[in-house]
């Protein structure tokens, strides 16, 4: 019985193992909090205030007026639950982005609706949050930004908010995917068009030649207009993406890949002052890139947090054993473990230091110090150990925070692996090389290192496989072609 009890309980331990754990999300000040309740409030007024004006009063008015009220609170909650839900790690400032866009909406609506079409009300923040905070929360916002839309729905055509709707979601799932500001231009140029040519397919009164473009313009002037307008504020919107981005820390996939060029200062003077450094960094971009692709994580994060994450060494590349080169060993000469352990520590310090100063968004920031988590520096620890010194192992720990998400546990894993990787024999078989990864990820695992990171076993198992993929690859680099005699290639 005890028997089937512990087997039960072994079983229930490894389920549990093998489950994805519950994400915590940022933490909300109180302060924060009120501002957004407040601001959900606002919205709610303004969508519902003319109801109660309509006299006399009756109750059926007042009970209207009460449900609007609700269906807009309700509304501006299930947008920031989706948004958290899309983001877990989404910040205080990001929340107040999306809900005060409403707000300007709903409040455009009452002053300008008459005037303005939908179109250029909702695609444009559309945009903006599709770039910063993903699809699902720009779909969100769109169908809850097209929800109240109280006595003006009746001067706007309904083929016009069915355009609108259309265009604003097309540019909500594109938004999400768009990895330049090329394609951005792009979107700006064809969603108007597009936008023109539907409402004067479904709108226009006169289907008149399009050959005859005065008379064409003419007869659809506000078609037109709107369009153009549309076209403009998009622009304008563009313009204003990397302002939204550093006020509210967004981080677009444009932004990743710019800060991901390899000719941006920073990387150009790791490469040139800290060849050994830049050349890890390079392997260990690969081995990340393999593995969250493996786990469907956030491959352009990734690859750009990867590329920063040992900037710190430039305060002083020649105490990494990678840009020594075979020449003196500075920790030989002070021979002081604890010294050794301190300049250790210093290149997350300093490397947070460089990203500040370069103005690194924060979730590439954080690769700085959660690749490092509070890993134990086994070689001095060692050495402090054999010389007798009165230790606290502590002080040969990194001070961390460990891995907060899986694409920085991710690249504490590779950075593990690299070395061992890279060292290994040519000839090695797959199982050898595999055996060496999981031993480093489980030695990880053991210390306590992922259990923040939200991975699970079954994606624990598929990194180490992309981990060994990659290593084939540099094997088969590594493997000489034969040559002919004049050293001649076909
Ligand atoms: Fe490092
Ligand atoms: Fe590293």
């Amino acid at each position: 019985m005890q028997n089937i009890t512990t087997a039960l309980k072994k079983l229930f331990y490894l389920w549990k193992r093998s489950q994805v754990p519950i994400k915590q999300s940022i933490k909300i000040s109180k302060i924060d909090k009120l501002i957004i309740f407040l601001i959900c409030i606002l919205i709610s007024i303004i969508s519902s205030y003319k109801l109660l004006l309509i006299s006399p009063l009756t109750l059926s008015g007042f009970f209207s007026w009460l449900f609007t009220f609700t269906e807009a609170l309700i509304s501006s909650g299930i947008l920031i639950l989706v948004s958290k839900k899309e983001n877990p790690k989404i910040t205080s400032r990001q929340i107040i982005l999306i809900i005060t866009l409403l707000l300007t909406v709903q409040a455009i609506k009452l002053t300008l609706a008459s005037g303005l079409s939908p179109l250029s009300m909702i695609i444009p923040p559309a945009l903006i949050i599709s770039q910063g905070m993903g699809s699902i929360t720009a779909l969100a916002w769109v169908s809850i930004a097209s929800l109240s839309w109280t006595d003006q729905a009746n001067t706007i055509n309904n083929n016009l908010f069915l355009i609108s709707l259309v265009c604003a979601s097309v540019v909500s799932v594109l938004g999400g995917r768009i990895r330049s500001r090329a394609q951005l231009l792009q979107l700006s140029f064809f969603v108007p068009i597009g936008a023109f040519f539907s409402q004067w397919i479904l709108i226009g009164t006169d289907k008149i030649s399009l050959i005859d473009n005065q008379e064409f313009v003419f007869d659809n002037g506000k078609i037109f207009s709107d369009s153009l307008l549309l076209a403009i504020v998009m622009l304008f919107t563009i313009l204003f993406i990397p302002i939204f981005e550093s006020i509210f820390g967004l981080l677009t996939k444009a932004r990743l890949l710019e800060l991901a060029d390899k000719e941006k200062p920073l990387i150009r003077r790791l490469s040139l002052e800290a060849p050994g450094t830049f050349e890890h960094t390079l392997l260990i971009c690969g081995l990340a890139e393999e593995a969250t692709r493996m786990i469907g994580g956030d491959i352009d994060l990734v690859k750009t947090g990867a590329l920063y994450h040992d900037v710190g060494k430039l305060h002083a590349p020649n105490w990494f054993i990678e840009n020594q080169d075979g020449s003196k060993n500075p920790h030989d000469e002070i021979d002081d473990p604890i010294k050794s352990a301190e300049v250790l520590q210093a290149h997350v310090d300093e490397g947070l230091k460089y990203a500040r100063k370069n103005r690194l968004p924060i979730p590439i920031a954080n690769f700085i110090p959660e690749h490092q988590g509070t890993l134990k520096m086994g070689y001095f620890f060692q050495k402090a150990k054999e010389k007798n010194l009165k230790i606290n192992e502590n002080a040969f720990r990194y001070k961390g925070p460990i891995p907060q998400s899986k694409e920085t546990a991710i690249l504490m894993l590779a950075d593990g692996c690299e070395a061992a990787l890279r060292a290994m024999n040519i000839n090695a078989t797959d199982i050898e090389a595999l055996e060496t990864i999981s031993k480093i990820i489980n030695s990880r695992q053991k210390d306590g290192q992922l259990v923040n990171s939200d991975l699970s076993l079954g994606e624990l198992f598929l990194i180490k496989r992309a981990f060994l993929s990659v290593w084939k690859r540099i094997r088969h680099r590594r493997i000489q072609y034969p040559t002919t005699k004049n050293n001649t290639f076909s």
